[in-house]
């Protein structure tokens, strides 16, 4: 089988530390649109005896080169889960030091990412964020909104069934006003009001630290998306772990419920 490599400049090329990777990747089996849980921060700092926080922190240093590489192989979409809606059950401690992380993290890099094309389109119930939190998020959409490269969803105090909830109910206030139909209530009328209205649905969905499960991401949208786990802690997940993950998804053959099309030797 012919391989066709991404073509990378040498700044990117510099992430990679096994560039035989790049050889086992094929451009025209990339996703367009990649959803990862980035999970196992605690479990990386506990490992070495540290704080929490500095998992925490470790891990959003990590975002540097999954979103350079993203953007370099010419994905379109990436969303991340920063905090759930399940996640306010956390200490008062970790919660606010997320929340302050989110801030310093943003302040520090979206001169940076506006420069690089990427839109930033925060998702989830901003309103019971702490307001500098939520001011950065706002003023990180706001400045990006007109890009046209990579957009990073950033999802934050987001819940699959909270964004169901207000869907529905945005659904159900239409019918009420008049302004839609019963019969008009279709999969594109729901997906049109998520919070990722407008956008693919993910093809990959990456979870890192070897939970086996979606802790309630992307719900409606994930119903097809191709799921890779790894035990690899998100703290540790570099460049070469994001290629190894996106050369399985190449692998992958998507059916959607047809027959297999896979010419078998038997
Ligand atoms: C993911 O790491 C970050 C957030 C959920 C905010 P965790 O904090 O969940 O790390 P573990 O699962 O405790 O290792
Ligand atoms: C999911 O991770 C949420 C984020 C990564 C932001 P959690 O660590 O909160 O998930 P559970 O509680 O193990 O399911
Ligand atoms: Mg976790």
């Amino acid at each position: 089988m012919q391989i066709f490599k991404p073509y990378l400049d040498d700044r990117v090329k510099a992430l990679i530390d096994d560039l035989s990777l790049l050889e086992k990747i094929d451009i025209r089996c990339l996703p367009q649109s990649v959803a990862i849980i980035m999970d196992g921060n605690g479990r990386w700092a506990k490992k070495r005896g540290l704080p929490r926080a500095i998992g925490h922190r470790n891990g959003a240093e990590r975002l540097r080169s999954i979103i350079k590489l993203s953007s370099a192989l010419g994905i379109k979409y990436l969303t991340l889960y920063t905090f759930s809606t399940e996640n306010w059950k956390r200490s008062y401690g970790e919660v606010a030091f997320l929340m302050d992380l989110m801030v310093e993290y943003l302040s520090r890099e979206i001169d940076e990412l506006h420069q690089n094309n990427i839109r930033i389109v925060p998702i989830g119930d901003l309103s019971a964020l702490p307001l500098p939190t939520r001011r950065e998020l706002e003023a990180g959409r706001n400045l990006t909104s007109a890009n046209s490269g990579l957009t990073v969803n950033i999802a934050v105090n987001y819940g699959g069934r909270q964004e169901l909830v207000d869907a529905v109910r945005l659904l159900a206030e239409q019918v009420c006003a008049g302004e839609l139909t019963v019969e008009q209530i279709d999969e594109k009328a729901i997906s049109d009001r998520l919070y990722t209205a407008g956008q693919i649905d993910p093809d990959l969905l990456i979870r890192t630290s070897g939970e086996l499960r979606l802790s309630n991401y992307l719900l409606y949208q994930s119903a097809y998306s191709e799921l890779y786990f790894t035990d690899v802690l998100w703290p540790d997940f570099s460049a070469d772990e994001y290629l190894k993950a996106l050369a399985d998804y190449g692998h992958r053959e998507r059916r959607f419920g047809k027959e297999s099309s896979v010419k078998r030797g038997d």
